[in-house]
């Protein structure tokens, strides 16, 4: 029902009257007042005045309904705790692979290493349930898949020059435009599931939390439609991870990496590594020459060193 309000409303440029919805759907007025309401509580912005209802805007709303051929894959929440913890309920159900728990607001947005991830209006925030067929000591190969792919698209669809940084970074510049986070669930040395929570920086001004991140919208000049921006991500990830094995996804994903070649300090939560990255091997790691030859760091947070003279 919702759904049938929302499409004649998107039909048509006029206000329509309640009653005129009520004998077209053949419910109630004070039915269709409350999908009115459940709409706008998905950010549509409805007008409704005594002669009815007409649709003003909704370039920014990321709603199932915005997501044909996923709408049932697609779960909106105006605010939540983190949608990593809603995806996890839904994956721990069974929801199919590919289903994406979005939300306007986090309430307590995570990041990696524990850290908080600032999640106020304007940004894209979900979380994406992923089934893949690999054993467990091979789930990295998802992240760096995710990672690449979002990269991808905000290169190719909104021509912005995102690389990545180890380990799951978008930059634009020096500049974090994107976070990437995973949990992974295994059953009988299988994977259950991993879940890749994404979250971008597209109307949203990220630099009150974090003076060295950047959002779309800014190198843009203009506002950016989130729901774009989340199709397509989901689209060509979906559409990679069932093309193959991922085998070369770290060959490819070295070809965007701003880290490689760097000085770098990465910091884990006991220890801080500092060197020049050199490689990222075959399981994911990050490779370092430091004083004392070379180290492999497997997890951490990563910060480039600024270029300087005998620093690259
Ligand atoms: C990082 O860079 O530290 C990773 C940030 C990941 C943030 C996203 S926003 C959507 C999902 N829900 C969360 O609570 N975190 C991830």
């Amino acid at each position: 029902m919702t759904s049938d309000i929302l499409a004649i409303l998107k039909a048509n440029d006029d206000t329509l009257s309640g009653e005129a919805l009520s004998a077209r759907l053949g419910v109630t007025r004070v039915t269709i007042w409350k999908h009115i309401q459940k709409l706008r509580e998905y950010g549509y912005a409805i007008e409704a005045t005594p002669k009815g209802y007409r649709l003003d805007d909704s370039f920014d709303v990321i709603s199932p309904w915005e997501f044909p051929g996923r709408s049932d894959r697609i779960q909106y929440f105006p605010e939540v705790d983190s949608t990593m913890d809603v995806a996890r309920d839904l994956a721990r159900k069974g929801c199919p692979a590919y289903t994406a728990a979005a939300a306007g607001r986090q309430r307590k947005g995570r990041g990696r290493l524990d850290r908080r991830w600032d999640s106020t209006d304007g940004g894209l925030y979900f979380t994406v349930v992923v089934r893949p067929d690999l054993p467990p000591v091979l789930g990295y190969r998802v992240n760096f898949c995710a990672s690449l792919t979002l990269a991808g698209i905000l290169r190719e669809r909104f021509d912005v020059p995102a690389r990545v940084k180890w380990p799951n970074d978008i930059l634009v510049g020096e500049k974090k435009l994107a976070g990437l986070l995973s949990e992974m669930e295994t059953r009988s040395d299988m994977i259950s599931f991993i879940n890749i929570g994404i979250g971008i920086n597209v109307n949203n001004d990220p630099t009150v939390a974090e003076p060295s991140a950047v959002s779309l919208s800014r190198i843009k000049g203009a506002p950016v439609c989130r729901k774009t921006v989340l199709s397509g991500f989901l689209d060509a990830f979906q559409e990679r991870m069932e093309a193959d094995d991922l085998s070369t996804i770290i060959d490819e994903w070295k070809e965007y990496a701003l880290t490689i070649g760097r000085r770098v300090r990465v910091a884990t939560v006991n220890e801080v590594y500092e060197g020049r990255a050199v490689d990222v091997d075959e399981s994911g790691a990050l490779i370092l020459e430091t004083g004392e030859g070379l180290r492999k760091v497997v997890h951490g947070d990563c910060f480039h060193q600024p270029y300087m003279e005998g620093n690259k």
